[in-house]
């Protein structure tokens, strides 16, 4: 029997480790009140699905059986959905499963069952309710004559492929779950038999996915929240052993990852400063030191390195600057490839003396202006715990507040960035390709193959590609080309939207200065294409390099929260790069 526990984030402020040589220490921080307050404990089960009576029920089973490394000796019990004890039993379907017959029955023996012991009122309900089985439709219904006191029906749409299709399964589950106060479900597909064996694992970690990011909440500014009731998922007809439940273990891993940078978006200015997110990044590294180094660099280190571009964004704010390097090295084995991830780590953006005002300019949400550093440090949270071997990952941020006063860069400034390059500031709003310029110049000198850089980095990027989409550009399509081919393929397994956007050359006439190297602002036109140009001032030709602008994605408008995106196209990336 097969039964994983998801655990939470980290709940609690561990001391930095002797093995993370560090140039920064601090007080514990505001952060540490404001950590994931309650336990995401939930216990996950993989059962088959039997027609005959099942003698015990999978979640019992669950927890007297939970761990990983003990070898299944016997064969789990078969589960008979009609016999499932718990609060609810949700079914997945296809609008193929729900076709009937001329007597309005349904074709689908799963289907036919339930409504057979339900004496006709599955399918009653369903024709009342225009319930067809499209994506995203959902019914629960309180119904007497099951084990289980509510049955669910999820529509998955015309095919049930996309991994996407699952996790929102999942994600509806943990939704009912939260308004009925469920403390079980059990999971399971209407034609489960039909997915072929050696998609099973990846269709229940989606499943399983969903449902953890589905019954996580973001409480920790609350003064008053429930905790989340949902104890254990049984996850039915789908199979079970060591390949499923290694992918569950690397669903729940990459979970944490997401929960951890969507809590870092979340987290208000006041809150999240780069001295925290300095913090955040340690803890990390001492929460696996069998893998990571941490390296954090203040502001005399940063002059040291010559970071003028960074160090000037930074000037303005009472909130110190502080450079994150994080360092991932297999636990065992040679290193194959050398991998940077570079994230945009502006804690808040005001834009400094061009500052963001009129309508539609978002200063009130610029806190999210650190989404690519904590899709960044989100990667490594879960890096940490997956350990792929034959891959070094660099994690870098230069993070700061691009803030007001008269210790700021002015508009006309000129800076010198770490490669000697200067810039003429002609707009201070457009900081961070500033603070990425050090940095990605910072990665080059770390020796690696391959960066990925992501950042919230222009309203043309969300104007040209909406809300939900992220552009993405790569110089020289010679060099880059397998990079970009890699970062697609990771894209179409999380199922995040990435766009290819050009790197068009002839509009670098814009970005000229009479007096420096550049300006670090075009026109208006071809806003994000301009910011990329401007970030590839400061990549070695020889590296394969990719910007991700993720500006529209870093957030949900409608749920007025972090979305985690990005998170897990790195960390398949990244894995793909493991050998
Ligand atoms: N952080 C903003 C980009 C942004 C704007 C992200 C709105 C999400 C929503 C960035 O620092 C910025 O201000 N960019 C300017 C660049 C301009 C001055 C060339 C922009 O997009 O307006
Ligand atoms: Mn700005
Ligand atoms: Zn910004």
């Amino acid at each position: 029997m097969a039964a994983i526990r998801v655990a939470s984030t980290s709940l609690t402020l561990l001391a930095s480790t002797s093995s993370s040589s560090c140039y920064y220490h601090s007080s514990p921080s505001v952060f540490t009140k404001f950590r994931f307050g309650h336990i995401l404990d939930i216990s996950f089960s993989l059962a088959p699905q039997s027609s005959r009576r099942a003698k015990r029920m999978a979640h019992s089973i669950a927890r007297a059986t939970l761990g990983l490394t003990q070898p299944n000796k016997i064969d789990p019990p078969k589960i008979d959905l009609v016999e499932w004890k718990g609060d609810i039993l949700a079914v997945g379907v296809t609008e193929k499963d729900m076709a009937k017959d001329e007597n309005s029955k349904f074709k689908n023996s799963i289907l036919q069952k339930l409504d057979s012991q339900l004496g006709g009122l599955l399918s009653e309900a369903t024709s009342e309710e225009d319930f067809t089985g499209k994506a995203g439709q959902s019914t629960v219904l309180r119904l007497p004559g099951l084990g289980s006191k509510r049955v669910g029906l999820y529509g998955l749409g015309a095919l049930a492929s996309a991994t996407v299709a699952y996790r929102s399964f999942g994600e509806a589950v943990a939704l009912a779950a939260k308004s009925s106060q469920a403390n079980n479900v059990a999971i399971t597909l209407a034609s489960s038999e039909g997915i072929p064996t050696e998609s099973k694992p990846s269709t229940a970690s989606a499943i399983a996915a969903g449902a953890i990011l589905g019954t996580f909440d973001d409480n920790r500014f609350k003064s008053e929240s429930k905790k989340p009731a949902l104890k254990s998922v049984d996850i039915i007809g789908l199979g079970s052993g060591p390949e499923i439940e290694k992918k569950l273990k690397y669903a729940e891993d990459v979970c944490s990852g997401i929960i951890l940078g969507k809590e870092l978006v979340n987290a208000p200015a006041n809150v999240l400063t780069p001295g925290v997110l300095a913090e955040e990044a340690t803890r990390i590294a001492s929460e696996h030191s069998d893998v990571f180094t941490a390296k954090i660099l203040d502001v005399e280190l940063c002059k040291e390195l010559k970071m003028g571009a960074y160090l000037g964004v930074a000037a303005a704010s009472a909130n110190p600057p502080y450079f994150i390097h994080l360092c991932y090295k297999p636990p065992s084995g040679s290193v194959k490839t050398k991998l940077a991830l570079v994230g945009k780590g502006l804690t808040f953006d005001s834009g400094g003396y061009n500052i963001k005002t009129g309508a539609g300019c978002m200063i009130e949400l610029m806190k999210f202006d650190m989404g690519g550093s904590a899709a960044v440090l989100g990667a490594a949270k879960a890096l940490g715990q997956i350990k792929p071997a034959g891959v070094e990952v660099h994690f870098i941020v230069a993070a700061c507040e691009n803030m007001i006063s008269g210790t700021g860069m002015r508009p006309g400034d000129i800076l010198t960035a770490s490669n000697g390059k200067t810039i003429e500031v002609n707009n201070t709003d457009a900081e961070g390709r500033l603070t990425l310029a050090d940095a990605l110049v910072y990665a080059c000198n770390q020796g690696v193959e391959k960066i990925v850089d992501l950042a919230t980095l222009t309203g043309a990027c969300i104007v040209a590609l909406g809300p939900s989409i992220a552009g993405r550009m790569i110089y020289n399509s010679f060099i880059s080309y397998k990079l970009a081919k890699e970062v697609f393929g990771a894209s179409e397994i999380s199922g995040e939207k990435l766009w290819r956007m050009p790197m068009e050359e002839s509009y670098w006439e814009t970005m000229k200065s009479g007096v420096a190297d550049m300006v670090n602002t075009g026109g208006r036109q071809g806003g994000a294409i301009t910011a990329a140009l401007f970030l590839k001032q400061f990549v070695d030709e020889k590296v394969q390099w990719m910007h991700i602008d993720i500006a529209g994605p870093v957030w949900n408008d409608k749920k007025k929260n972090a979305t985690g995106f990005g998170i897990s196209t790195l960390v398949e990336w990244v894995l793909n790069n493991s050998s």
